[in-house]
């Protein structure tokens, strides 16, 4: 979602803003803005589409000299996407200057208000009535002014403030949005990640919700939009340069799927006792008596997190024989669910930061849940948020369509039920044994990956079909969520996902001559009903490409096209049966010619409901 950078130091401020905005492009965004602080005011640019464009556009400016400024990536929620509505933002006499992330609910209002009091205004933006709202409580302190504005307003922001007025002064806020602070020596870098702040400085802190800082070249004082002083808790941001750029891959997603063997014995690092059969999770620990005796678990997230969650369902009751449920955040937050005591709740989220899940975790803390999170982003604000939790420790994900922090998600779901499971019901031998196998995972996702020419053809046979059905059943039905919402959100094909029994029960109607059915059909405890689902869809003309376990003779006499995955535990199995889904994803939308890494109306990181 949009992507605040802004700039306080001595060097000039303009390359650093756009080199910043260029590391948020991952975010999904559909238009760029840029301003500086000027001698004779504020230089401002802005551009709709990339941020290749808005540096095209600044080529032939003068100004833009100055070594303080702020700049955004929108995308589009109030008005569209036309240069009008890009951010920044002025007021009439453009003295106060901002960028926005978020959605500032009364508006409306707020433009009425200041209607009345003589502004006008040139875009449909609430952020344009949120720069005129600073500017007529201005009153000689940029810092107050941001302050009294922000009390009036309700929903959720990120803001970055300069002002004409006060030629050295950079004011920056936070509610909701994520807002981080990069702190370097006579300079300081803001961002709404650490990606756009790691080539300047590991030294970071995040703002946390209601807190305002005010930076100067020397000078840095952070506290909350009511001027109560805060300590912000620096820290060393982990991301290294090299993880957030491609290294000789085309994209990032490609190099994600590609990197799931290193992220995943990084995840397992230090966090497995092979001897003595137990699992050591040193997040947990604090809380691991309240975890043994919960009576319920509830996973919930979005889109990639939440098909993990659903895995994790499966674990958690078949390792750990705790009930467990599953709900997306955005129903959960609503439904004023019964949260009895003994619950936990699990929030799971590569970013830490999508608006909903946060609001979930909220929502079940508020009902006395323990709240867990299986965070990827170290200092989230979901991570920031809960009692205990796992990070994912599979290095910053920057493909939009969710691949290493899937399998990280899964990885660390397993071993959360294997920490439970040992301290409940699970025997030694059977703990040994799933380690054994969860051990083996990345080696066996490096035989898949070798398999990635031969998956490439399969997807071109079919690259014309626009409707594709994903299926599974018990584990692995969530995977085929999950490679359905691979293919749709890069391809642009129409694909659906669903159990293979559920079928029969409506999609059926769908299959027509040579449509691609895509089955996980690996061996398991359903692998006959599974044939038997097949043997439906052929029988229709469909034509069956079958995820299999490698060695399985049956199963040729039953697809069309077979992708092998290793033999491997049941239960672990989508931790290989989802990579060659995640590469037909990858080849679909390459061989269809769309930019996999910025996929159109997609944004990577979902920080408003
Ligand atoms: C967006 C992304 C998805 C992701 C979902 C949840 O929709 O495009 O890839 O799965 O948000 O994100 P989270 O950061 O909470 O895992």
């Amino acid at each position: 979602m949009c992507g605040i950078v802004g700039y306080i130091g001595t060097v000039s401020a303009k390359g650093l803003l756009v080199e910043g905005l260029k590391r948020l492009e991952y975010r999904g965004y559909d238009s760029a803005g840029i301003a500086v602080m000027g001698d004779k005011g504020i230089d401002i640019e802005r551009a709709v589409g990339r941020v290749a464009n808005l540096e095209g556009k600044l080529e032939g400016r003068k100004g833009f000299g100055g070594s303080l400024g702020i700049a955004h990536t929108r995308w589009a929620t109030h008005g569209a996407v036309t240069e009008t509505n890009c951010h920044p933002h002025t007021d009439n006499a453009g003295k106060i200057c901002l960028v926005h992330n978020g959605i500032i609910e009364n508006y409306a209002a707020i433009r009425t208000w200041l209607g009345k009091r003589g502004h006008t205004f040139n875009s449909e933006t609430d952020t344009e009535a949120l720069a005129c709202l600073v500017a007529e409580l201005y009153d000689g302190d940029l810092e107050a002014a941001g302050n009294a504005a922000l009390k009036e307003v309700t929903g959720a922001y990120a803001i970055a403030v300069i002002s004409t007025e006060e030629p050295d002064v950079l004011v920056c806020a936070r509610k909701g949005g994520p807002l981080m602070v990069g702190v370097g020596s006579g300079e300081y870098v803001v961002a709404s990640d650490p990606s756009a702040i790691v080539a300047h400085t590991n030294r970071a802190f995040a703002l946390d919700d209601y807190n305002v800082v005010r930076l100067t070249r020397d000078s840095i004082r952070t506290s909350t939009i009511h001027n109560k002083d805060v300590t912000p808790k620096v820290m060393m941001l982990e991301a290294q340069l090299e993880e957030i750029e491609l290294g000789g891959f085309d994209h990032y997603m490609q190099k994600e799927i590609f990197e799931q063997p290193r992220a995943l014995r990084t995840t397992l690092r230090g966090r497995i006792d092979r001897d003595e059969g137990r699992i050591v999770l040193g997040g947990l620990l604090n809380n691991a008596k309240e975890l043994v005796r919960a009576r319920k678990l509830i996973m919930t997230g979005q889109g990639t997190a939440l098909h993990a969650g659903m895995i994790g369902e499966y674990l958690f009751e078949d390792f750990a024989k705790i009930p467990t449920e599953v709900e997306y955040a955005s129903e959960f937050r609503y439904r004023n669910p019964i949260v009895e005591e003994g619950t936990v709740v699990c929030a799971i989220s590569q970013s830490g930061e999508t608006a909903d899940t946060l609001a979930a975790l909220d929502e079940a803390k508020d009902k006395g849940a323990l709240a867990l999170g299986i965070v990827n982003s170290v200092g989230s604000t979901i991570s920031r948020s809960t009692d205990a939790g796992v990070y994912l420790r599979v290095g910053p994900e920057i493909g939009v369509a969710s691949t290493k922090a899937f399998t990280g998600q899964v990885a660390v779901l397993t071993m959360m039920s294997l920490f439970l499971g040992r301290r409940r019901l699970m025997s030694v031998e059977k703990c040994k044994q799933m380690i054994g196998e969860l051990e083996g995972v990345p080696d066996k996702i490096e035989l898949v990956l070798q398999q990635a020419d031969q998956i490439k053809a399969v997807t071109e046979k079919h690259i014309e079909k626009e409707n594709w059905l994903f299926m599974g059943r018990g584990v692995n039905y969530p995977t085929a969520l999950e490679g359905a919402l691979k293919l749709k959100e890069i391809s642009y094909i129409h694909a659906e996902g669903m159990p293979a029994a559920e079928m029969k029960h409506g999609p059926i109607a769908l299959i027509t001559d040579g449509l691609p059915a895509v089955f996980i059909a690996n061996q398991g405890a359903q692998y006959t009903k599974v044939l038997a689902n097949i043997a439906e869809v052929r029988a229709r003309g469909g034509h069956v490409i079958a995820v299999a376990t490698e060695g399985d003779a049956e199963i040729k006499d039953h697809a069309d096209d077979i992708l092998w995955v290793p033999e491997i535990a049941e239960p672990l199995s989508p931790l290989l049966t989802v990579v060659p889904l995640q590469l037909m994803a990858y080849y679909a939308a390459l061989l269809r010619g769309h930019d996999v890494d910025k996929p159109r109306n997609l944004a990577k990181s979902v920080t408003v409901e």
